[in-house]
C-alpha cells in the first residue's frame, strides 16, 4: 500500500470537494418525510447539504429494487440499503412513509409491508430525516430524540461519524456484513466490526470465525496495521463511556469524502472519493496478502510475506503434521519441541539459569487473544510473564503496558519494518543449543574476517610498493574498485563539470559485510526511512556508519551516483559528512562519519537516557541553531539546492560537544535553479513532521523544510515527541498546547521541566514563538530560514504574530463526536474557558 498516496488524496479531496460539491446538482426536495407525507419510488429526499439522498435504486445485472442510501454525485454507491434481504419489484407504487405507530415502513405496491423498523416507539409524531454524515434518523419530533437511526444497523460499510459500538455488558455489536455479490445486498459470508474484550481490535469474520485482525489498540493505532505507523491513518479513536460500552470513531466528516466498505470478497476498502476522476480512489485495503489472512501458519506458526514459503514455525516449535507442512497446508501449525521446565514451586526468583527464557523476536503483528496488564516498564512484563507458568510469550507497548498470551499463539506475522517485539517463552536447553550455535558462527565469522584481512593486507602492502607509497589515505578502501564507471560517465548536471570518481571512496560489499560481522544485529545503530544503519570499525580503527538502502528504493545505479557525488561535495559543520559509497548488484550503501552521542531523539525522548539532563537550555539552543545553520546551507549556502524532505530528531545526529549534524540529506529532493516548489507522487516524511501541504498534497518546498524545523523546536523546547504527546485535559497537541499556552503567556508551562527556569523566559517565549511562526499553515506565512535564523539571533526584534498551526485541531475532531465540519472542530479561544493552569 503507498502510503503517499493515502496522505495525498486524503487532503486534495478534502480541499476540493467543499468547494466543488455543494455545487453540483441542485434539489428541491426536503430531507425529511413524516407521518402525513411519503417517498414515492422513484423520488428521493437530499440531506441539507446535497450530500446524500434516500431513494430507490437497482444493483447491475437485476430488476430487484432496493430502498437504499447513495451519494449525490454517485448515485451508484449505495452506502446503506434498508430491505437487502427482501427485494421488491420494480413498481412505481413502492413507497417508505411513518406507521400509525411512528415506526419507518417499506410498503410495496399490494399494500404489504415489505421491511419495517421494528423500533419500539409510542411516539405517534415521528419524523424522518437524511443527514448530512449519511446517517438516516427517525426522531420524536416533540422531543427530537433519536428513536431509530441507521448508523447503528450499518449495511457494508462505515461513513466517518460512525461509532462502531461493542458493548461488553450486553454482547451488542454494531457490525457491517458485505453483500453477497454486486447485485445482491443480501447479507453474505463476511463481516466486520470491533471486538473490544481485553484490548480492543478490529475484525473481519468470515462465516463467523476471524478472518482478518488489526492487532490491538494502543490509543493511538491499531498495531497489527502496517499502513497506520508511518501514514496520516490515525484519525481513529477507540472510546470507552465506562459503561462497559467501547466504541470506535472516526473523523468528522469534513470536507472530504472518505467510506469504509467490506465488499463481497472480504476485503475492507478504505476509499476517498477523487472529484476530477469522478471515482474513488482505493486509498487502504486489507486483508493485503495471505499473511493477513487470520491464522494462515497456524498456532506457532509465523508469516512472513516476504519469504518463501510464507510459513515457518517459531524457534523451538515443529510442524504438529510434518507431510501437511511440507503440502503448505499450514492451518494445524506448530507445536513445542522441549518441554518448559516451568514449575513454579522452584521458579519464584525468575532466576534463568535452569527455568525458561525467552526468545525475542522483531518486527512482529502480535498473536490474538492478548491480555493486558497496564506497566510503566518493559522489565516488569518480563519479570511477570517468567513469574508465571501459564504465560508464553509478553510484549510492551508505553500506551497498552504488559501484553501476555497464555496457551497459544496464533496469528504472528512478521512485518517489514515496522512492529513489535514479541518475547516467546523457550525452555533454556532451547536457548542454549543456540547460543551454542550462535557462538560457532560467530567464530567462524571471526576466522573468515581473519584471513580475508590478512589477505587484504598483504595485496594492500604489493600495491603501495608499487605505487611507491603514494597512496592516499581513502585509497584503503578501494581494495578492489567494483563500480566500474569510467569518469566520463558521471557528469554534474548544471555544471556540466566532470567528477573526478577518487573523490569519492568506493567501499566493496565485502569488506562492509566484515566490518558489520555481516550486518549483525548487535551492529544495528537504528532504522531510518531508507533501510538499516549499522556501526563499522574499519581496519585504521576509524568508526563509520553504514546506511544499507532498501532494494526498494528503486533508482537507478547511474542517478544514485550522480548524486551521492553531489552530496558528498556538500560539507558542513552541521551536516552529517559522507566517506562513501558502496553499490554492488542490488546493494546501495552510504558509508558515514560515526557519531557517539547518537542521535537527538534517544537523547531528547528517552526518559531513561542520562543526557536528557545534561541537555539544558544553552546546549538545547546550540541545538536548534545549529540545524537551522545546516538547514540554511542546503537550501541556500551549497551550490545546490536542497529540500531535506524528512527533518526529524532521529535525522539530528550529535557528536561529542553536542553539534548537531543533520544527516539523510542524502536523499533528498536536489531543486533545479529556479524551481520554486515541486510535486511527488510518492510522499516520503514522517507523519508528525510533515507539513501540511506536503502531506496532503505532496507539494514540498523549503517552506515544508521550515514546517518541520518549527516542529523540532517545539519538541526540543518540550521534550516530547509531537506524534506521542497528547493532552488530554484540553484535547490537544504539542502544537495545539504550544500554540494555546503560547497566547496564554504560560510559556513555562510548556517547557520541559529540565530546563524550565524563570530566568530563560524571554528566551524560551521567544523561541516558541519563532516556532509556532514556522508551523502555520500555509507555506507564504512561514518565515524562510535566513529569517528565522535572524530571529533566532536576535536580528530582527519585533516577532509576526503567529497564526494557529492546523494540527493543533486534529486531535479535537476526533472526541468531540459532534458534526461539525473540521474548519470549526478546533478549539476556538473564546470558546475555551480555562480556570487555573497547573503550574509546577
Ligand atoms: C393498506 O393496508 C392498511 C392496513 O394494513 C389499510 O389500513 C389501508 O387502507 C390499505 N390501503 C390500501 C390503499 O389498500
Ligand atoms: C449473486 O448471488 C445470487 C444469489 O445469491 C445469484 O443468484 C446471482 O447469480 C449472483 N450474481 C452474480 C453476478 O454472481
Ligand atoms: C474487494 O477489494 C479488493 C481490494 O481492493 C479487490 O482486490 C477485490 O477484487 C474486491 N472484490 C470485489 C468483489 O470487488
Ligand atoms: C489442511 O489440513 C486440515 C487439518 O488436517 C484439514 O482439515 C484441511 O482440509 C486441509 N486443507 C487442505 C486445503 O488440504
Ligand atoms: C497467570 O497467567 C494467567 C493467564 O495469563 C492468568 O489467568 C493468571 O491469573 C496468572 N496467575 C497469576 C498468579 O498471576
Amino acid at each position: 500500500m503507498k502510503s503517499g498516496k493515502i496522505i495525498l488524496n486524503f487532503v486534495l479531496h478534502f480541499i476540493f470537494l467543499v468547494i466543488c460539491v455543494p455545487l453540483m446538482g441542485f434539489s428541491l426536495t426536503t430531507n425529511t418525510i413524516s407521518s402525513n407525507s411519503f417517498l414515492k419510488d422513484p423520488d428521493t429526499i437530499v440531506s441539507s447539504g446535497n450530500v446524500f439522498k434516500l431513494g430507490f435504486f437497482t444493483p447491475e445485472n437485476t430488476t430487484n429494487r432496493y430502498l437504499g442510501i447513495f451519494y449525490t454525485f454517485s448515485e451508484k454507491t449505495v452506502v446503506w440499503v434498508a430491505n437487502r434481504d427482501k427485494p421488491l419489484k420494480e413498481d412505481s407504487s413502492n413507497i417508505v412513509t411513518i406507521s400509525k405507530d411512528g415506526n419507518l415502513v417499506l410498503i410495496d405496491g399490494r399494500n404489504q409491508t415489505i421491511w419495517s423498523v421494528n423500533a419500539k416507539t409510542s411516539h405517534e409524531n415521528t419524523i424522518l430525516q437524511i443527514q448530512d454524515n449519511g446517517n438516516l434518523i427517525l426522531q420524536d419530533n416533540a422531543t427530537g430524540s433519536i428513536i431509530w437511526e441507521s448508523f447503528s444497523y450499518p449495511t457494508d460499510t462505515f461513513l466517518p461519524t460512525v461509532k462502531v459500538f461493542d458493548n461488553l455488558t450486553t454482547g451488542e455489536k454494531t457490525l457491517a456484513s458485505s453483500w453477497k455479490n454486486g447485485s445482491d445486498p443480501a447479507v453474505g459470508s463476511f463481516m466486520t466490526g470491533l471486538e473490544a474484550l481485553n484490548i480492543p481490535q478490529f475484525f473481519i469474520w468470515k462465516n463467523h470465525r476471524p478472518y482478518w485482525r488489526s492487532g490491538p489498540w494502543n490509543n493511538q493505532i491499531f498495531i497489527g496495521v502496517q499502513d497506520a505507523y508511518d501514514v496520516y491513518l490515525d484519525y481513529f479513536s477507540v472510546l470507552n463511556n465506562h459503561a462497559g460500552i467501547i466504541y470506535l470513531t472516526g473523523p468528522n466528516q469534513g470536507k472530504f469524502f472518505m467510506k469504509f466498505s467490506l465488499n463481497s470478497s472480504g476485503s475492507l476498502v478504505q476509499t476517498v472519493w477523487n472529484n476530477e476522476k469522478k471515482d474513488w480512489d482505493i486509498i487502504w485495503s486489507s486483508p493485503e496478502n495471505e499473511c493477513d489472512v487470520y491464522g494462515t501458519c497456524g498456532p506457532f506458526g509465523i508469516c512472513n510475506a516476504q519469504n518463501s514459503p510464507i510459513c515457518s514455525c517459531l524457534r523451538g516449535f515443529e510442524p504438529v503434521n510434518k507431510e501437511e507442512w511440507e503440502r503448505r497446508n499450514w492451518t494445524s501449525g506448530c507445536s513445542r519441541r522441549k518441554q518448559l521446565e516451568c514449575d513454579q514451586s522452584n521458579n519464584t526468583g525468575g532466576s534463568r539459569g535452569n527455568g525458561d527464557g525467552f526468545l525475542k523476536l522483531k518486527l512482529m503483528k502480535v498473536p490474538d487473544f492478548a491480555e493486558q496488564f497496564p506497566s510503566g516498564q518493559e522489565d516488569e512484563c518480563r519479570s511477570r510473564c517468567l513469574r508465571n507458568c501459564s504465560c508464553i510469550a509478553y510484549a510492551y507497548d508505553r500506551n497498552i503496558g504488559c501484553m501476555f498470551w497464555s496457551k497459544s499463539l496464533i496469528d504472528v506475522q512478521r512485518f517489514a519494518s515496522v512492529g513489535y517485539d514479541l518475547y516467546v517463552r523457550l525452555s533454556a536447553s532451547e536457548l542454549g543449543n543456540n547460543k551454542v550455535k550462535e557462538l560457532f558462527i560467530i567464530i567462524a565469522a571471526v576466522a573468515v574476517i581473519f584471513c580475508i584481512s590478512i589477505l587484504i593486507f598483504i595485496v594492500w602492502c604489493q600495491m603501495i610498493k608499487r605505487k611507491g607509497g603514494k597512496t592516499k589515505n581513502e585509497k584503503i578502501f578501494e581494495a578492489g574498485q567494483i563500480f566500474s564507471l569510467d569518469s566520463t560517465a558521471i557528469a554534474i548536471k548544471d555544471e556540466s563539470q566532470q567528477v573526478n570518481i577518487e573523490e569519492l571512496p568506493l567501499f566493496t560489499f565485502e569488506m562492509l559485510a566484515n566490518v558489520t560481522y555481516q550486518f549483525h544485529d548487535n551492529n544495528l545503530l537504528g532504522k531510518g526511512g531508507f533501510g538499516p544503519v549499522y556501526k563499522g570499525k574499519l581496519t585504521n580503527g576509524k568508526e563509520i556508519a553504514i546506511k544499507r538502502l532498501s532494494v526498494a528504493s528503486g533508482q537507478g545505479m547511474e542517478e544514485f551516483m550522480n548524486e551521492v557525488i553531489l552530496i558528498s561535495k556538500l560539507q558542513h559543520r552541521n551536516l552529517v559528512r559522507l566517506h562513501g559509497c558502496c553499490v554492488e548488484k542490488e546493494e546501495k550503501m552510504l558509508i558515514y562519519e560515526y557519531m557517539p552521542n547518537k542521535s537527538l531523539d534517544i537523547c531528547l525522548f528517552d526518559p531513561t537516557h542520562p543526557s536528557r539532563n545534561i541537555l539544558n537550555w544553552t546546549k538545547r539552543f546550540g541545538i536548534i541553531e545549529g540545524i537551522g545553520r545546516g538547514l540554511l546551507y542546503l537550501h541556500k549556502d551549497s551550490r545546490l539546492r536542497i529540500i531535506h524532505r524528512d527533518l526529524k530528531p532521529s535525522n539530528v545526529l550529535l557528536d561529542e560537544d553536542w553539534n548537531p549534524k543533520i544527516s539523510d540529506f542524502g536523499m533528498a529532493r536536489i531543486f533545479g535553479g529556479n524551481q520554486d516548489h515541486a510535486n511527488t507522487a510518492r510522499v516520503m516524511g514522517t507523519y508528525g513532521y510533515m507539513a501540511p501541504e506536503y502531506a496532503m498534497e505532496g507539494r514540498f518546498s523549503e517552506k515544508s523544510d521550515v514546517y518541520s524545523f518549527g516542529v523540532l523546536m517545539l519538541e526540543i523546547v518540550k521534550g516530547k515527541k509531537n506524534s506521542h504527546y497528547y493532552n488530554h485535559e484540553w484535547s490537544l497537541g504539542l502544537l495545539g498546547c504550544a500554540w494555546k499556552l503560547w497566547s496564554e503567556n504560560n510559556v513555562l508551562a510548556f517547557t520541559d521541566e529540565n530546563i524550565a527556569d524563570s530566568n530563560l523566559e524571554e528566551e524560551i517565549v521567544r523561541c516558541i514563538q519563532i516556532a509556532l511562526l514556522c508551523v502555520q499553515e500555509f507555506p507564504k506565512d512561514r518565515p524562510v530560514i535566513q529569517t528565522v535564523l535572524s530571529m533566532l539571533n536576535h536580528e530582527i526584534l519585533d516577532l509576526p504574530t503567529p497564526k494557529q498551526p492546523i494540527f493543533a485541531e486534529k486531535w479535537n475532531g476526533l472526541h468531540g463526536g459532534s458534526s461539525q465540519p473540521i474548519s470549526q472542530v478546533g478549539f476556538s479561544i473564546n470558546g475555551v474557558t480555562l480556570s487555573v493552569l497547573n503550574g509546577r
